[in-house]
């Protein structure tokens, strides 16, 4: 079994001043759930959230991560944030290609390329986004486009368990509608499938893949019980600590029961 991945993504939402005590009601609960250390948490933070949350979380397992990143090292790119920057705070973890980057800031599969291989070239663990919008799916372009974006990683990415893949579908962000079990598995089945064509059984066997959208406590159990759904790449319901503490425990639950 891969190890889960429970990671929270809270887009611009979150003050610094909130951090605090999300932290301490989050820290208290997770302290009593047991087989939490085979969970990967992690909590996709604002930018300048980044730093306090890292402070915050620096002697625990708790990944934080940037929601974004520029593939450059330093230069004249006005408004972007470098992936040495993000080292400097400490945060070794960033998301790339979240489907709102995509679909408002004009991100292609070209930068996420970019973004991806860059980011494991400075040690950190991209978390890849990928997934389809409604009308795609609806016209039964949903596997086209997921290969399409998949394959324009794997190009520029030798090794590929460096990375962590989020399928989300758009569809499924923020609207309340998640993925059904079978129609997630169907396309992490197929991401992984691709994975294997490329890198071989092993890697594919290795790579975790999260699904996102509208992922929630009600929904994650069944989500983890897939055999290619590896955790949750979670909006919504991680800004309350509560929720996302619930989502931790049950994926701990499962370890424990595998
Ligand atoms: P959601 O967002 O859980 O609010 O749908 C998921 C995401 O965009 O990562």
């Amino acid at each position: 079994m891969r190890k889960p991945m429970i990671a929270g993504n809270w887009k611009m939402n979150m003050m610094i001043g909130d951090l605090e005590g999300y932290m301490r009601a989050f820290l208290s609960g997770i302290e009593k759930v047991s087989a939490v250390d085979q969970v990967d948490i992690c909590f996709s933070t604002p930018f300048l959230q980044l730093a306090e949350a890292q402070k915050i979380l620096t002697k625990t397992p708790i990944l934080v991560a940037a929601q974004n990143v520029h593939f450059e090292n330093a230069g004249a790119f006005t408004g972007e944030i470098s992936l040495p920057m993000l080292t400097e705070v400490g945060v070794k973890t960033v998301i790339v290609g979240h489907s709102e980057r995509r679909q408002y800031f004009s991100e292609t599969d070209e930068t996420v390329a970019l973004k991806t291989a860059a980011a494991i070239k400075n040690g950190f663990l991209p978390i890849v986004c990928v997934g389809e919008t409604q009308e795609e799916r609806e016209s039964d372009k949903t596997k086209e486009v997921i290969e399409n974006q998949v394959k324009t990683v794997f190009n520029s990415v030798q090794d590929i368990t460096k990375t962590v893949i989020a399928y989300e579908p758009v569809w499924a962000i923020g609207t309340g509608l998640t993925a059904s079990n079978e129609q997630a598995q169907e396309v992490h089945g197929f991401i992984r499938a691709l994975i294997a064509e490329k890198y071989g059984r092993q890697a594919a066997e290795a790579v975790r893949i999260l699904y996102g959208g509208s992922a929630k406590p009600a929904n994650i159990g069944q989500l983890l019980d897939q055999p290619d759904i590896d955790g949750g790449l979670v909006g919504g319901a991680s800004l309350k600590p509560e929720s996302f503490l619930e989502m931790v425990q049950i994926a701990a639950k499962k370890v424990a029961q595998a």
